[in-house]
């Protein structure tokens, strides 16, 4: 069974001088697939354009990807998650990008762990990693392949937590995997994008569904100040969150709202 296409080809290899692999010169989103299908395509298509954009690619044919997404989707008999990574393909050797790169599309297929999923119920525990997010304007927001933050970050993440904060500066900037909100005052409140970060789908659809759901800075602070905590991504969407070091929090009553409507919203093109 298919697990991978490259380029619309039932391959998993790829040119070693590939941009993705020399320089991280690409980006890629994960989707969640469940009944056949891939959720919230309208919000990775948007993604896909608008990272595009920042990283000066040429404009992509978003149905080509569309229909290797389908074609690999069809192969499969479960749920599970679909990654698309887009890089700048292969070319002459140096940082500076081909004139009319030859651009490589990777969709690969995983299943998700069924024990992970309970989470979205009971909550999660996150930690605080010591390792920062980088400072850089020019790619704040984009999921662009250079993650060498979040993998340093990520072997700092005890067994026991779903998650660790990361920071940039004084500032929370996100969970190492997902996006992060703290209820204060009537709001929810998730980082601003504008100097690090990823801007996730999940957030996107928050910020433009919810009156209620505000971008600001903020630092460790919150962890004190807030009543309720909640972590986002595509695979999972909304997950409520328990305890944060010796801070605790009650799972939010809006959660189960967002989540269903999140979910009801999942299909529509
Ligand atoms: C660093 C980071 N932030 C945020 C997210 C959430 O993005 P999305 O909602 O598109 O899954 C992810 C997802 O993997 C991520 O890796």
């Amino acid at each position: 069974m298919a697990q991978t296409l490259v380029n619309g080809q039932d391959l998993t290899n790829l040119d070693i001088s590939d941009r993705g692999l020399l320089y991280g010169d690409g980006f890629f989103t994960t989707i969640r697939v469940r009944d056949g299908k891939a959720e919230h395509w309208l919000l990775h298509a948007e993604r896909i354009r608008l990272s595009a954009e920042k990283l000066h690619f040429p404009e992509l044919d978003i149905d080509q990807i569309k229909a290797d997404i389908e074609q690999l989707i069809a192969k499969q008999k479960n749920d599970g998650a679909i990654r698309l990574t887009i890089t700048r393909g292969s070319g002459v050797r140096g940082y500076k990008p081909p004139a009319n790169p030859d651009i490589s599309r990777i969709v690969s297929w995983s299943n998700i762990s069924s024990d992970k999923l309970s989470a979205v119920e009971t909550g999660v525990a996150l930690a605080l990693c010591d390792t920062h997010d980088s400072y850089n304007p020019a790619l704040a927001g984009v999921k662009h392949l250079n993650r060498l933050p979040q993998v340093l970050a990520s072997n700092e993440i005890p067994d026991e937590c779903f998650d660790g904060i990361m920071l940039v500066g004084q500032h929370i900037i996100g969970g190492s995997k997902t996006n992060i909100y703290f209820y204060q005052d009537g709001l929810w409140l998730t980082p601003e994008m504008d100097s690090a970060g990823v801007d996730g789908t999940v957030r996107r659809w928050l910020l433009s569904t919810q009156r209620n759901v505000k971008a600001t800075k903020f630092g460790l602070e919150v962890l004190h100040d807030a009543q309720y905590c909640m972590v986002s991504n595509a695979l999972y969407g909304m997950i409520p969150v328990t305890k944060i070091m010796q801070h605790r929090y009650d799972i939010s009553p809006d959660i189960a709202t967002l989540q269903q409507q999140y979910r009801d919203s999942a299909l529509i093109e």
